[in-house]
């Protein structure tokens, strides 16, 4: 039977999963991601905290592991993430106003300037919404420096590696009548309008008993995709099991290819022993490295 990888290729699409580098070296590890999946999201290797974490010096040794892993065996990369309220270095606390906003741009031209044309998709701003009813931007140090935080990102962004796929990335934003939902539509849609570059929104889809796959999870990727933006599910994982768990990847995988401009999904690790999750076995592959019913259903319905 085919890989992930070649069942989603069937359909221009790709599957992907996040990595981290110290694991490589792991036969077990190494040898499903490099059998199942065409993309790698290195899982922390490109936050904030580890490629610049004191001012002005950038380290670049766990994230580039990964990225010459994929690119040595023909996968592309996704970049994780350049501005996100979490895994800050502590001398970005101690800056505001124009001192904060000029490092936030200058670190998101150095990264991306850094991996020009070696990176398919950037997750350019992680998380910037808040959760809850009132559809409003989260607070953050990036948040205070002007709302328009964003779009110079985007714009910095898009300078530093025109050829790179820039995304908006968020979690609750997988349920169409979910305030968070329709705050990330209303500023992609104002995006696009005032030629603002971004190219797509990532749905990070982690779900869980209580945060099941909604009924409409299909809807709402075609809501972002009517946009004119790509959507990408970029860090997807469902607890439960068995049966049951099954089924919600399915249906995950039955969404992503009902929507023509969903390119490709990225699961959130390899073996459920290597989730962030603290408990439960949300992934594709048992501890032992063995597929499981899950994967049989997502390989099904690619
Ligand atoms: C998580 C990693 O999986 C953990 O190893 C780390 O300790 C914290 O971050 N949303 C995101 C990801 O965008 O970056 C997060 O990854 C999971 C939630």
């Amino acid at each position: 039977s085919p890989t992930l990888a070649e069942a989603a290729q069937r359909t221009g699409r790709y599957f992907g999963t996040a990595v981290t580098a110290g694991k490589l070296a792991d036969p077990v590890y190494a040898g499903i991601l490099d059998r199942e999946f065409d993309v790698v999201t290195p899982e922390n290797e490109m936050k904030l905290d580890a490629t610049q974490p004191q001012q002005g010096r950038f380290v670049f040794t766990a994230a580039d592991r990964i990225v010459d892993h994929a690119l040595q065996r023909g996968k592309r990369v996704r970049g994780h993430t350049l501005l996100w309220h979490s895994g800050q270095p502590g001398w970005l606390n101690n800056l505001g106003g124009t001192a904060l906003r000029a490092a936030m741009l200058d670190h998101v031209t150095q990264v991306v300037a850094h991996y020009r044309g070696r990176i398919h998709s950037w997750d350019v701003v992680n998380e910037a919404f808040a959760d809850g009813t009132t559809g409003r931007r989260r607070d953050s140090n990036f948040q205070r420096t002007g709302d328009d935080w964003i779009e110079a990102a985007f714009r910095a962004a898009r300078a530093a590696d025109p050829g790179a796929t820039l995304c908006y990335n968020d979690y609750n934003v997988e349920d169409r009548a979910h305030a968070k939902t329709q705050a990330v539509l209303r500023m992609v849609r104002d995006f696009k309008a005032r030629g603002v570059p971004i190219d797509c929104v990532g749905v990070q889809s982690h779900f869980a008993g209580g945060n099941p796959v909604p009924a409409d999870f299909e809807a709402t990727l075609r809501d972002f995709a009517a946009l004119g933006v790509d959507v990408q599910l970029t860090e997807l994982d469902v607890e439960g099991s068995g049966a049951t768990q099954a089924q919600n990847f399915r249906r995950v995988a039955q969404a992503c290819l009902a929507v023509p401009r969903c390119a490709g999904i990225t699961v959130w690790g390899i073996r459920d022993t290597d989730s962030w999750r603290a408990s439960g076995t949300p992934l594709l592959f048992d501890g032992a490295g063995d597929p499981k019913p899950a994967y049989h259903a997502v390989l099904h319905a690619l």
